[in-house]
This record gives C-alpha cells, structure tokens and sequence, in this order.
C-alpha cells in the first residue's frame, strides 16, 4: 500500500465517524442510493409496487419516516415475522434505515 492512498483510506474512515451524529435524522440523498435491494419487490418510491397484483408488499413511498424506521427496527429485532423483510432489516444499519426511511417518506 502506498502512502498516500494509506493516508486517503485514514481520512475517509475519520471524516465517516465524525458525519454519522451530524446524519442521524436521515439522509434522503443516502437513502435513494439504497434503494437498490428494495426496488424489486417495493417498486420505486412515488406509490408504485412492482407486482401489487401477485405479491402483495405495503406501499413504502410517501410512508411516515418514523414508521418506516420502526418497522424495519421490528424486522431486525424479531418483533415483525416475514422472513425476507427480517434478513433484509438484519443488514441495515440504523443510520441505512433512517436514510431509506427519508427518501421513502419523501422528505
Ligand atoms: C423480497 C421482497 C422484498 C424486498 C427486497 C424488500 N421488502 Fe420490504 N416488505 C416485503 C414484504 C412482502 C413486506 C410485508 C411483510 C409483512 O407482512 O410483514 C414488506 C414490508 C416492509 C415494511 C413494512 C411496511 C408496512 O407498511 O408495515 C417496510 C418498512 C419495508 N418492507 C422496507 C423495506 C426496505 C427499506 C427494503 C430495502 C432495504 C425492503 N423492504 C426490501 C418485501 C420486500
């Protein structure tokens, strides 16, 4: 490794602990670019499901942010059964759900 990416991948690590307090509330620009592994099944915010007609998934756009944070809390935790949704929440983390929940809130 050289010196300067050394220095680089330092600095990136720093400067990440010294932004997650200032992010807490949600970033919506973040949550957007963590979409990806929800689109499939809960379409693309803006109240479209992919497959309402076979599949049946709650609508997620336009959803209280408190309640999207909440639900995905209670996946991770056990709280809420659904095998998919407990593996998917198992992989976030709270600052990866505050950020999906304020893009999908459309705050
Ligand atoms: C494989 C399909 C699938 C994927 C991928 C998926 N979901 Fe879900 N999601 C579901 C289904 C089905 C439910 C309803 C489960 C139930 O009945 O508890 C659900 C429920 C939810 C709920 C609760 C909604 C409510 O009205 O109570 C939230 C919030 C949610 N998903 C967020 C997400 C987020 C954020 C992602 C991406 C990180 C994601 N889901 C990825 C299928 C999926």
């Amino acid at each position: 490794m050289n010196i300067r990416s050394f220095t680089i991948a330092g600095l990136s690590a720093a400067l990440s602990i010294l932004a997650a307090p200032l992010h807490a509330e949600g970033d919506a620009a973040a949550g957007k670019n963590k979409t990806a592994m929800c689109a499939g099944c809960h379409g693309i915010a803006g109240f479209h499901t992919a497959y309402p007609e076979v599949y049946h998934v709650p609508k997620l756009g336009g959803q209280n942010a408190g309640y999207i944070v909440n639900a995905l809390k209670e996946y991770k935790a056990g709280d809420r059964q659904h095998p998919t949704m407990k593996a998917i929440a198992a992989s976030l983390s709270e600052q990866d759900m505050a950020d999906l929940a304020a893009y999908y809130s459309g705050k």
